[in-house]
């Protein structure tokens, strides 16, 4: 295709953008697998796959089958995984952590440094009622049993060779307690990476499907933050960087967009975005219905997070990353 620019325009703009070569000399957003973080689901005591809803070749894996996933991610470039361990049982009080340990030591024995693992920090999958803390009898959050849970979960996890840990429950002070904790068992190298804005969403579905997690009654509004509120959210994470979180994360992503520089010039901090389970399942709809390129859909949304001055990116699409052209 030929394309003649108009003379007479000194501002021309297919001067610059007629040719691939011109707009990738000037593209001001980039990028790799680098920044990517895949979320993994691992079911204890479960064996092979089992598809969630929406989530296109994510699944919720037991360990054998997590592992082999694992093994194939790494050798397509991705370096990061947030694990999410689902226990077989769940429980109201005395929460124990041993399936989130066995699936982190499972990990890093097989795969040491050639990867990095981060481990979601919730009770959500845990308790009964699918809260991220836990209750009083009241049917009120509980802070101090809580707090005692998520840091013993840290540390569980931290022992077990997690080489960061990323609490999502959204409990007043839990970023303090987890450091304060994890500095008193040894584990002062490891950093917290914090869903320090975290709204309450309607863009979570086939995550709590993916975590049998769904609130069994009433919802997350009482911990999550108001959508409506921009003050309180930016708040939410310079109170995260103060009480010692070392990556600060919005979440939903694109809901979150306007946010992330705010919250980057606030901390000084590295500030990612989760483009979280609906976001992602809306892409995969859409195609579903040969409304959309998915593969493309989801590179935009990649550089509009990046542009947009995202740090990192946990996305269900990492492992296509090298496939979309952003290898290593
Ligand atoms: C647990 C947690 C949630 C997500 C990550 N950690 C769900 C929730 O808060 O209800 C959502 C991730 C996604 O939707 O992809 N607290």
């Amino acid at each position: 295709m030929t394309v003649t620019t108009d003379a007479r325009a000194p501002w021309s703009q297919l001067r610059l953008r007629q040719s691939a070569h011109v707009r990738d000399l000037l593209a001001e957003t980039r990028f790799s697998v680098d920044q990517l973080i895949q979320p993994i689901f691992i079911v204890d005591g479960a064996s092979g796959s089992q598809p969630i809803t929406g989530l296109g070749d994510n699944a919720r894996l037991g360990e054998a089958a997590a592992l082999d996933v694992i093994a194939r991610d790494v050798d397509a470039g991705v370096r990061h995984f947030l694990l999410f361990s689902i226990p077989a049982r769940k429980a109201e009080s005395n929460l124990r952590f041993d399936p989130a340990k066995r699936a982190t030591d499972a990990v890093k024995t097989r795969f040491g440094d050639a990867l990095c693992l981060w481990v979601d920090i919730c009770l959500c999958s845990s308790t009964t009622h699918g809260h991220c803390g836990l209750l009083d009898p009241a049917g009120r959050i509980d802070l101090d049993a809580s707090l005692d849970a998520l840091g013993r979960m840290a540390v569980d996890v931290a022992d077990a060779g997690a080489d960061g840990v990323s609490p999502s429950d959204m409990m007043d002070g839990r970023t303090a307690h987890l450091r304060k904790v994890l500095d008193e068992h040894g584990h002062g190298r490891v950093p917290i990476m914090s869903y320090s804005t975290k709204f309450a969403s309607q863009f979570y579905g086939p995550f709590r499907e993916a975590a049998a997690s769904a609130p069994q009654f009433g919802d997350r509004r009482h911990y999550q933050i108001d959508v409506r509120s921009r003050r309180d959210a930016i708040a939410s994470s310079v109170r995260c960087a103060g009480e010692g979180a070392d990556l600060l994360m919005v979440k939903p992503g694109l809901t979150s967009l306007d946010l992330i520089s705010p919250i980057a010039e606030a901390t000084g901090k590295p500030v990612g975005a989760y483009q979280v389970s609906g976001e992602y399942a809306s892409l995969v709809s859409l195609a579903q219905q040969g409304l959309t390129n998915f593969d493309a859909a989801l590179l935009e949304t990649w550089w509009v997070f990046r542009r947009a001055g995202a740090a990192y990116l946990i996305t269900y699409g990492a492992r296509q990353a090298a496939a979309l052209g952003l290898g290593r």
